[in-house]
């Protein structure tokens, strides 16, 4: 079974085509980094503009390098939630649109999970239950993942997601925008113990996340540090780096800990992780060492399947087509 997945929910414009949920023909991803750089964040009207002309050339593309015609895809997948109610939209109706043109189902999917079935397009091996954890520029998440189709949120942030924290810090840092490839690579070179910025946990057994308190201390660390510094505004490189690092080892401890409190409270037999922050390099490096400790297995995308994709769509489409879950031309995008 063929199918084409689309995925507009922020800022990334993207159609894959995907056979039997496994097999990636075709995966087209337009970044809008570079409309969105100069605000320091992605602004939603600027997003969806952008997807809106630019939508229907990646479609065609996916469609191209698939080595296919329209007419021989089997079914339109979409993201429809959760995400930018406008970006959305523009996914939405190119999807029923090509549904109703071609009289082909319409799958409609939610983004968090696809981020999580991303681990199956690379891996046969994945058991049940496991511990999903979505960390991305919108969401950090915890589920429990009772099968490929079937999600049950355990916990989330109560403010910044994990990638917010990170683009966010990144703008304090003038390291440009988005904020976690940088400092993933800055973090490199410094110094993890430099700063003993703070780790929010919670109430005991939480598996809520807050990081904008320790977003606050990195400004504070930032410009206490300048203030320091008299007759230069700038902080060395070096600090820099430090910062960076010490940041990221804060935000690496509580995804780690917490995901492993949260796969102990369930039994799981694997953990799944998902999203544009699971990109991060010392993210991956603890939790397979983790993995090794535990004997638990530990999945992560590669890189290009961790951030926003449509491969994921279309792949997670295939199974829940399987189970029957078709949409109607009446599926709305829900923010
Ligand atoms: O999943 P994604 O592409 O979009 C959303 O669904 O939000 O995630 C984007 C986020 C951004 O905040 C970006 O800074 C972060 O993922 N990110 C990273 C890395 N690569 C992307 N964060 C930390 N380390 C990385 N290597
Ligand atoms: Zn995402």
């Amino acid at each position: 079974m063929i199918i084409l997945g689309i995925e507009t929910s922020c800022d990334e414009t993207s159609a894959a085509v995907v056979k039997d949920g496994k097999e990636i023909l075709s995966s087209i991803i337009l970044s809008q980094d570079v409309l969105h750089r100069q605000f320091g964040g992605v602004v939603p009207e600027i997003a969806c503009r952008a997807h809106l002309e630019t939508i229907i050339g990646i479609v065609n593309n996916a469609i191209a390098d698939a080595k296919l015609q329209l007419a021989e895809i089997d079914a339109v997948a979409v993201v429809n939630t959760p995400g930018l109610i406008g970006a959305l939209l523009i996914g939405v109706t190119t999807a029923k649109t090509l549904c109703m043109a071609l009289g082909v189902p319409l799958i409609a999917i939610d983004h968090l999970h696809a981020h999580i079935y991303a681990n199956n397009l690379e891996n046969e091996t994945i058991q049940y239950p496991a511990i999903g954890l979505v960390v991305s520029g919108g969401h950090t998440t915890i589920f429990l993942s009772e099968s490929e189709t079937k999600h049950i949120p355990l916990g989330g942030t109560i403010d910044d997601a994990a990638g917010e924290a990170f683009d966010k810090v990144s703008k304090i840092l003038g390291l440009g925008y988005p904020g976690g490839p940088v400092i993933d690579r800055i973090a490199a070179q410094g110094d993890r113990r430099a700063v003993a910025f703070p780790r929010s946990y919670l109430e005991k057994d939480s598996l809520d996340f807050s990081f904008s308190g320790l977003k606050t201390a990195v400004l504070y660390h930032y410009r206490g540090q300048d203030s320091k510094a008299s007759g230069s505004k700038t902080s060395s490189e070096h600090e820099i780096a430090n910062i960076a690092a010490s940041f990221q080892e804060a935000v690496v401890d509580v995804l780690i800990d917490k995901t492993l409190l949260a796969s102990k409270m369930s039994n799981a037999r694997g953990i799944l992780l998902g999203g544009g922050v699971a990109a991060n390099s010392r993210l991956r490096q603890r939790l397979k060492d983790k993995s090794n400790e535990t004997g638990i297995p530990v999945y992560y995308p590669s890189p290009v399947l961790c951030t926003d994709n449509a491969a994921m769509v279309a792949g997670l489409a295939y199974k829940k087509y399987l189970e029957g879950d078709v949409a109607g031309l009446d599926l709305e995008a829900i923010p």
